[in-house]
This record gives C-alpha cells, structure tokens and sequence, in this order.
C-alpha cells in the first residue's frame, strides 16, 4: 500500500474530483482513499479508468458506513460500491466508524467478500485500542491490515500508534493536515523554513517518517503536487520530537454514537 494517497472527502463536484485524482496520478500518486460517505465513488472509478493506468498499480480504499452493517446489507453495501466504482475489485474496504450493533457481523461479510476475490485487503477506521479490545478481538483472531484514525502533529494518538504496531496494524492517518488549520503555528514555519519546505510538507513527512500512511486532501493541482513532494528530505530526531511537543492531547472526533471509543 502507498504510505501517500489523494484524500477526496468533501470532494462531491463529479469534474472536481476526477480533475484532483488526474492531477494525484500526474504527480504519482497511486493511492485514492474514498468511502460511499463521499459521494463520490463513480467519479474515483471514471478517473481510474480513464488514467489508462495498470490498474495493478493502482490502489483504491472504499469504506462502509454504519447504516449498511449486518449481513445482507453489509453484502448489497459493497455491491453498490463496487458498481459506482465500476472496477473488478477494491484493494481495501473499511469499517468507516465503530459501532455497538452490527460491526462483527459485517466484518465477517467483508472477510467472505475478500475470499472471493472482490477485496484484496480489509482494514477499519476510527477504532480505539478500547474498541479493538472490548469488541472486535472478542469476535475474531484476524488482524485488520489498516486502521485509518485522525492524526497529525497537533494530535498525535500515542496509544493509537502504539497498540497498531503492537498488533501489525498499519496506521493510516486522516487529516494528516489537520485541515489545513495551523499551518502558521511559528514552531511549524521555523521547521519548515529550516529545512526549505512548507508547513504542510512538514507536517505529512512527520508522519510518514514515523511509518504511517497519510491520506491529504486537496482539490488544487498545486497543493496535490506540493503534498507528494515530501520524499527528498529527512526530519532529523530532534526535530522530530519538536514535532511531538506540538501534541495538544485532543479527545477523538465523535462519530455516529457520540464518544463511544
Ligand atoms: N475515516 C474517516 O472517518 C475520515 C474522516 C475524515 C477524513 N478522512 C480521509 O482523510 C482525508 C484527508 O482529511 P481531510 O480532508 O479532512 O483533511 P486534511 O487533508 O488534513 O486537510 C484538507 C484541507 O487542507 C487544505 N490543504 C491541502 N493541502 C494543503 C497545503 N499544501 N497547504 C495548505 N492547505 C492545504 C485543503 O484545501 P484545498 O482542497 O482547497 O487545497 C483542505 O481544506 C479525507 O479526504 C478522507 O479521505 C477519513
């Protein structure tokens, strides 16, 4: 899996979309992270066919809203997916939010739907240490091969870290920009004056440094292009730690059953 992908959340205008992902391949993105939350599956799978790129190299993430968990809807959920993307299968499909009822269930559809070739790798999101052990541990022996969760400088989920690379979960971090808030915090500019790049590129090669997948959103060629450009330098560890100290401690973002973690 790329540690870079094209976030698209928010991106709902059809031609907006596929102009973004065009704009992700040119500057070699390969990795597009969408969920049927974003309303915007049919316009991933138009740009994926239309790149003319192998679609082998390509790796595309769609996610299950909770609405759709249990067994048939779980099934017809990924089915529609499937169809909007019009592609033969998805390379991973995740748990987009855990919830009390249903989560189990549809873990079990997802794990059938990878044995039939329809997903290559199954992963979830938004899910605690507390959620892995009280709930989803409980039900299965299998490792989830990613677990995408809000992460970056300001918020950087010690614990969260910790317990994925205890259980050989990849880390994936969403807002890996922290929505393009606080890019004028003085410690970030001076970091990014030091080692001539932006605040922005600052922040994703922290994490990517540390071994997460980030997954920035951007609509605008020039930031698509300036997010992918964090591969040529390297944060020296103290500076890495200065990173560290900017962590404000910031309770999870709450999802569908508020400040269940
Ligand atoms: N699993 C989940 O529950 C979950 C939740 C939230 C997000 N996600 C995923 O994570 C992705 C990223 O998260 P996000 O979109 O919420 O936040 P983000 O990537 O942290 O920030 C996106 C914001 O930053 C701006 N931006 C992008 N690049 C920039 C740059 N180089 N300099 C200055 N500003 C820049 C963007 O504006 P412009 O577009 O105008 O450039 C946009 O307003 C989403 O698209 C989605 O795929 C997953």
């Amino acid at each position: 899996m790329p540690l870079l992908g094209l976030g698209v959340f928010q991106i709902t205008d059809e031609a907006e979309c596929v102009a973004a992902i065009h704009a992700a391949f040119e500057y070699d993105y390969r990795h597009i992270d969408t969920a049927k939350l974003y309303e915007n599956e049919v316009a991933v799978g138009k740009a994926v066919r239309e790149s003319g790129i192998d679609r082998e190299e390509l790796f595309i993430t769609t996610k299950i809203w909770p609405t759709d968990f249990g067994c048939d809807s779980a099934r017809r959920a990924f089915e529609t997916s499937l169809g909007k993307l019009a592609l033969d299968y998805v390379d991973l499909y995740m748990i987009h939010w855990p919830v009390r009822e249903g989560t189990e269930e549809t873990w079990e559809v997802m794990q059938g739907l990878r044995d039939e070739g329809l997903i290559r790798s199954i992963g979830v999101s938004n899910f605690s240490p507390r959620r892995f052990d009280q709930q989803f541990f409980k039900r299965t022996d299998e490792v989830p091969a990613v677990n995408q969760f809000e992460r970056h400088a300001f918020n950087t989920k010690p614990e969260w870290v910790a317990y994925c690379r205890q259980k050989g979960i990849l880390a994936e971090a969403y807002c890996p920009l922290n929505r393009g808030q606080r890019l004028d915090d003085p410690q970030l500019v001076q970091l990014a004056e030091k080692y001539g790049k932006s605040s922005a590129q600052i922040l994703l090669r922290h994490q990517v440094q540390e071994g997460l997948a980030v997954i920035p959103k951007s609509s605008r060629p020039e930031r698509i292009r300036e997010n992918a450009d964090i591969f040529d330098f390297e944060i020296s560890t103290q500076d890495m730690h200065v990173l560290d100290t900017l962590d404000e401690g910031k309770p999870p973002a709450s999802g569908p059953e508020e400040d269940w973690y």
